[in-house]
């Protein structure tokens, strides 16, 4: 048996965890459950962050959380439980399978059978945005190598073992040649040890537009946190209904399982909701935990359900449903099939013993890394905001060895030879390099040099060489 920590819920939460237990109950799943209570009830007991202490320590100790869906309030209260719990936890695996389920289930896209793996930790979700003048605000994209090692990795060996046959990468490495160029390069570097399954990329807006409207031709899509975000969305919207879509949280020593949707407020209560996401997700901690058998167990009584024409509101429709069911109804039917399989849509099928993914890291540090200047960012807003003027009072400044390269507004090239219908805001950022390698002084050297001179910087940013090759971008339409 193993013990699982279990989240009951807001709005619909309660309702579609209850008929998913029994399912799970039925199916004799190896499982036990310890209840934590986190979100608005927790919130409103007292604790800031939506989890009280009581359910950290729970969470600690068993590291297996199966959870109903958690209201987040609008405009303030506490921030996304579901983000802290990811990242705390450390979970940057996010699994969601979307499956079209046609002809039962009305899609707009009938062969669509993908599963999206996107990237849980990393890209602007750590929230770390900052107002730097009157003007403009600023938030942090932040990758790391193993960062996309791990997710990359994850991808292939998750195709390996559910016999998919093609991972697709998407970035959007044309714009974002640093951070996201970083992805992808992961991506084929690791890809190489993996010459069983096939491999592409595509730019993400491209990727994206395919995936709604010929989705059957993708299997696996990696991808970064934001655009993983959505386009999972997309997926889930595609099989039929939001209401159908498991998702897994993975990590390396602990894991999370959801339904993809929300605690719908609109209808809790009601007892119409559909339970169907909550109870893939219990099949996938199932397959997880190497339970596989009653993993298909379920699954397939589950198939079985929808081709009977067994729906909830959410997805029934005159003339192909048979009967419209609430979600306790729901349940039951699924528990009738317990043991029957499906005649017109795909058996599930699992493998039945334990095989945790856990990619092992193989990133070398680079051995050189030279200072080759610094970008520091000004705020100037002095009537007419000529960089023709900025640039021209930089230079005559006594910079010692620190030469000034250009200057750019909003990462367009204004100085020198910058064109007078660029638009300029009061935020700039004047690159300097140094004669040759610099360092920590040089970079002190020239801000006390701005500040006695009236300067006000913003911030400012090291240029490194890592192995010879320049870790920084160019400006755009300069160098
Ligand atoms: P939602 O997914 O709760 O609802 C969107 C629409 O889909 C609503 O019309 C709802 O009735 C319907 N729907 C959702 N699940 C359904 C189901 N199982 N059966 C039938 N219909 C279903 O998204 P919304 O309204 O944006 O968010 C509501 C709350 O849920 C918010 O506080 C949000 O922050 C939270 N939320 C929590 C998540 C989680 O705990 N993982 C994920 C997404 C949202
Ligand atoms: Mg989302």
């Amino acid at each position: 048996m193993t013990e699982v920590v279990l989240v009951r819920g807001d709005g619909i939460g309660p309702e579609i965890m209850d008929a998913t237990l029994r399912v799970l109950d039925a199916a004799q799943a190896p499982l036990t459950f310890v209840e934590a209570m986190m979100g608005e009830k927790a919130y409103l007991a007292g604790a800031p962050s939506g989890i009280p202490q009581e359910a950290w320590d729970l969470v600690q100790k068993h590291r297996l959380i199966f959870k109903a869906p958690i209201t987040t309030p609008q405009g303030g209260g506490y921030k996304s439980l579901n983000v802290t719990l990811r990242k705390s936890l450390s979970l940057y695996a996010n699994v969601r399978p979307c499956i079209a389920y046609h002809p039962v289930i009305h899609s707009p896209c009938p062969g669509l059978d993908v599963v999206i793996i996107r990237e849980n930790e990393e890209d602007t979700y750590g929230g770390i945005e900052h107002q730097q003048t009157a003007e403009v605000v600023q938030c942090l994209k932040l990758i790391s190598r193993p960062g996309c090692e791990r997710i990359v990795r994850y991808a292939f060996e998750y195709a390996r073992q559910h016999g998919r046959k093609r991972v697709s990468c998407f970035s959007k490495d044309n714009i974002m040649k640093l951070t996201d160029g970083l992805f992808h390069r992961v991506f084929e570097e690791v890809g190489k040890a993996y010459p069983d399954i096939e491999q592409d990329h595509w730019i993400i807006d491209i990727g994206t537009a395919r995936l709604a409207t010929q989705g059957q031709r993708f299997d696996v899509i990696v991808t970064l946190n934001l655009y993983g975000d959505i386009i999972s969305d997309v997926a889930a919207e595609l099989t039929g209904s939001v209401g159908l879509a498991g998702s897994a949280n993975i990590g390396s020593s602990c894991a999370m399982f959801e339904a993809v949707h929300g605690s719908a407020p609109d209808i809790a209560g009601q007892g119409v909701a559909n339970p169907s996401g909550l109870i893939l997700a219990g099949v996938q901690m199932l397959v997880h935990l190497g339970h596989g058998a009653a993993a298909e167990r379920i699954h397939n009584a589950w198939t079985r359900t929808l081709e009977d024409g067994l729906h909830t509101a959410d997805i029934y429709q005159s003339g192909r449903s048979e009967k419209r069911l609430g979600t306790e109804d729901f349940a039951t039917a699924v528990i009738e099939r317990l043991g029957e399989e499906p005649r017109r849509l795909r058996v599930a099928r699992y493998p039945h013993e334990q095989s945790t993914i856990c990619p092992v890291l193989t990133t070398q540090a680079p051995k050189t890394k030279r200072l080759d200047g610094v970008d520091i960012f000004l705020d100037w807003s002095e009537a007419g905001r000529d960089p023709n003027v900025l640039g021209q009072r930089l230079e005559a400044l006594p910079t010692g060895r620190a030469k000034l390269a250009m200057i750019s507004n909003r990462g367009t090239n204004v100085y020198p030879g910058g064109i007078a219908e660029t638009f300029c805001t009061d935020h700039w950022r004047c690159r300097f390099l140094f004669e040759d390698a610099g360092t920590g002084a040089d970079i002190i050297a020239l801000l006390t040099v701005l500040h006695e001179h009236g300067w006000e910087v913003i911030k400012s940013e090291n240029l490194y060489a890592f192995d010879g090759e320049k870790g920084y971008s160019k400006s755009q339409g300069g160098d």
